[in-house]
């Protein structure tokens, strides 16, 4: 189980956003930004002109550290629904000072279409200003459609929705201290792995992972990592056990859920341990379709069952497992492993999802054969 380089994703309505942007690096690019301005105005006494709602957070933080006499005024104008923006702004608060003979400097969070800048050279058109500048804390230069003068910008950012740092998702995300990117639904491949004790399900998920970067999800791993590091949901599951109770689905499925979203970036999902009902094979389904995603297969390795005892028997001698050490032990995991899991494979061969390989012969034969139904997904 991968439990490095976490991502971990925000929800805002019914958008997942990634990490961007850090604080610290925002706060970086903003000293720069002054640094820049205050070198071009000099001893004059600027008036900085933000364009809310969402630039309050860089007026905020660049006065701050702005280190000489300055102004400071809004102007409310709006353009964007949801993610999208659009040509018809509108003018909700204009000037409300004489500006003639000032150094204006409009402060932008971001400019993007600049629609938004027409209308705020459209208001000072008529106002005898010394001069106005441009200064943005974000740039998408791939969406920008108008000539007008950027003459200081924070960041060059990819044409992707932004939020945080006063920048919103309808309404939400303007609080955020950091800046997240949306996250596009991208195309995963997200496999169920079975196989019988011995099958050798461990070696080949290494390899899976690794070749498809998918990230392998143990649900025992998991368990044993939420009770170890005391999560709410570890506690929860271990009140059960304590119990002698059977863990209910809900919980095991929050915790995969958790695992799933602190990997978005992720290729996709290796499942290994779950589901083993139908019913989590139908909770399992939801996760994936609330992610957008769906799992693609159940990929069982199919093992003889007198290689399997061979196998497991003489890794007991090595092992010193004491469950591998006992034929009668052996068989009877194997007979669990296929009483429990026909089921799943119905299900998931009513959806044609299941892909039996043969798992006899060498650990890289067996991994062409899984790279075969996985290429063909
Ligand atoms: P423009 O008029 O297309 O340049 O867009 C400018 C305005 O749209 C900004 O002031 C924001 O309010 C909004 N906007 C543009 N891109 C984003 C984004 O990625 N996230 C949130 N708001 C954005
Ligand atoms: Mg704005």
């Amino acid at each position: 189980m991968q439990l490095q380089n976490l991502v971990t994703l925000i929800k805002l309505h019914d958008k997942y956003f990634k990490p961007f942007i850090s604080a610290k690096e925002i706060d970086d690019v903003m000293q720069r930004l002054v640094a820049e301005i205050v070198e071009d105005v000099g001893d004059e006494i600027p008036v900085f002109v933000g364009i809310l709602n969402g630039s309050f957070m860089v007026v905020s933080d660049f006065v701050k550290k702005y280190p000489k006499p300055c102004e400071v005024t809004f102007i409310k104008l709006a353009s964007y629904e949801g993610v999208k923006s659009s040509e018809d702004i509108q003018r909700l608060i204009g000037l409300t000072q004489d500006l003639t003979g000032r150094t204006v400097i409009i402060l932008e969070d971001i400019i993007d279409t600049g629609n938004t800048l027409t209308e705020v050279h459209r208001i000072f058109e008529n106002e005898k200003v010394k001069s106005l500048k441009i200064a943005t804390l974000f740039y998408k230069p791939e969406a920008y459609k108008k000539d007008f003068k950027l003459h200081y910008v924070g960041i060059e950012i990819p044409n992707k929705f932004i939020v945080g740092y006063g920048l919103d998702y309808d309404g939400l995300g303007r609080n955020l201290p950091e800046v997240y990117q949306i996250k596009e639904t991208q195309h995963m491949t997200n496999l169920v792995l079975f196989g019988p004790p011995g099958a050798g399900k461990g070696t080949q998920a290494d390899f899976l992972k690794e070749k498809y970067s998918l990230v392998h999800i143990s649900t025992g791993d998991v368990f044993r990592y939420n009770i170890k590091n005391e999560t709410a949901l570890g506690m929860l599951a271990k009140s059960y056990m304590d119990k002698g109770e059977l863990v209910p689905d809900q919980v095991t499925i929050d915790m995969l859920n958790a695992e799933v979203e602190k990997n978005a970036d992720a290729n996709g999902f290796i499942f290994d341990g779950f589901p083993r009902t139908n019913a989590q094979a139908d909770a399992l389904n939801k996760l994936m379709d609330s992610k957008d995603s769906q799992i693609n297969a159940m990929i069982a390795l199919e093992v003889d069952d007198e290689i399997l005892v061979e196998r497991l028997l003489s890794r007991g001698k090595t092992s010193g497992r004491a469950d591998d050490a006992d034929e009668s032990i052996i068989r009877n995991r194997i007979k669990e492993y296929y009483d429990k899991t026909a089921i799943l494979k119905d299900f998931y061969s009513a959806q044609n999802k299941y892909f039996g390989v043969d798992g006899v012969g060498s650990i890289e034969d067996i991994t062409v054969r899984l790279s075969t139904v996985i290429d063909k997904l």
